[in-house]
């Protein structure tokens, strides 16, 4: 069995799969305390991974019905994220691969959500073109082998979820806001507000949120009316349908461009119900198949980190006790390419 540790942003979690790969269990415990903030506090999500690691790890183990004695190998999320939360799932699984003489697979969190489909769907195989939407992270990425992600589009300023966050706030929805505004937009007009949607040059992959989200913002100020009952609910329509209306001309564009017979969609965005039937249905039409994993494999979650450690295991890698939290490890095909010696500090 592996052992999978995530504690990269604001969730702690632990999970357990079995040699094949079927999720055993799925332990995430949520930081509510940042909502206070309206933001991630980074020294207070520290502490609480500090505090919940621990217990995450023996529920995990107790949900899959396994004790450490069972456990094979131990993957750990190494980064992108906070470098304090990071520092606290590597020293932990660090010591528990020493103390146990495990093998210890640093992963990257964004090959964890890139792989989560797979999770869902063993059969889906590459080439798939996946998109990540998260509260940190909105990318475009080719699969060419389970082993070789090229990224081929990203955000050049907000993530997808922090545009929902901000909008959400500005219709006082609360933090983080991308469900309940969700839930606002219902029966509202999508129609009603026309909020721009920045295309940057033709054919671009990128995406830039920053637009509609100041666009949002100065219809309020010149119009407070707008963000009142009833107006607001047609405003959080116009605003979902603006941001899945990007996210999904994107996505159908990568899918062309690099000629895939399959799409997935992964990170806490997904939840979002209007992106996931627009992207079907895009999808539906040009004939590709369509995969999006349960809520519970969207979020950040170890499960997709101890799937993602469980590929590299078995091509071999290893990352040895020398492995440190990178906050801005990259996620590349070249990264991704060669087994990693023993010992080696682990970059993507
Ligand atoms: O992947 P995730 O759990 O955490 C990281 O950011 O890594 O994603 C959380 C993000 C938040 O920005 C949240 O507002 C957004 O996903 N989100 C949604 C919905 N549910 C969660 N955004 C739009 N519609 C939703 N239903
Ligand atoms: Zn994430």
């Amino acid at each position: 069995m592996i052992l999978g540790i995530e504690t990269s942003c604001d969730e702690t979690a632990a999970a357990v799969l079995a040699p094949s790969g079927a999720v055993l269990s799925n332990v995430v415990v949520s930081q509510d305390v940042h909502r206070l903030y309206r933001g991630v506090v980074p020294e207070i999500a520290s502490r609480e991974h500090v505090r919940k690691l621990a217990p995450a790890v023996k529920g995990a183990l107790a949900d899959a019905g396994a004790s450490l004695d069972d456990v094979s190998a131990v993957a750990v999320t190494a980064g992108p994220g906070l470098v304090g939360s990071l520092l606290v799932g590597v020293t932990f699984a660090k010591s528990v691969a020493l103390a146990r003489g495990l093998p210890l697979l640093g992963v990257n969190h964004l090959e964890g959500h890139v792989l989560s489909p797979v999770l869902e769907a063993p059969d889906l195989a590459p080439p798939i073109v996946v998109l990540v939407a998260s509260g940190g992270h909105t990318l475009l990425v080719h699969v060419r082998a389970l082993e070789h992600l090229d990224v081929v589009g990203r955000t050049r300023d907000d993530a997808a979820g922090e545009a929902f966050d901000k909008v959400a706030v500005l219709l006082g929805l609360g933090y983080p806001g991308g469900a309940a505004l969700e839930r606002h937009a219902e029966g509202g007009d999508p129609r009603a507000f026309d909020l721009p949607r920045a295309r940057l040059e033709p054919d671009a992959l990128d995406f830039s949120f920053s637009g509609i989200k100041t666009a949002v913002r100065f219809l309020l100020e010149r119009d407070p009316d707008a963000g009142e009952e009833p107006r607001s609910h047609d405003l959080a329509a116009s605003f979902q349908a603006a941001m899945a209306g990007v996210l999904v001309e994107k996505t159908m564009r990568a899918a062309e461009r690099f000629d895939v017979p399959a799409v997935a969609l992964a990170g806490g965005v997904a939840a979002n119900r209007s992106l996931r039937t627009a992207l079907e249905a895009a999808c539906a039409e040009r004939r590709l198949r369509f995969v999006a994993p349960r809520l519970a494999y969207c979020g950040d979650n170890a499960a997709m980190i101890a799937f993602a450690g469980m590929h590299r295991l078995a091509r071999g890698e290893r990352s040895g006790m020398a492995l440190d939290a990178d906050p801005s490890l990259p996620l590349g095909s070249v990264a991704n390419r060669a087994p990693r010696k023993r010992h080696a500090r682990v970059s993507g």
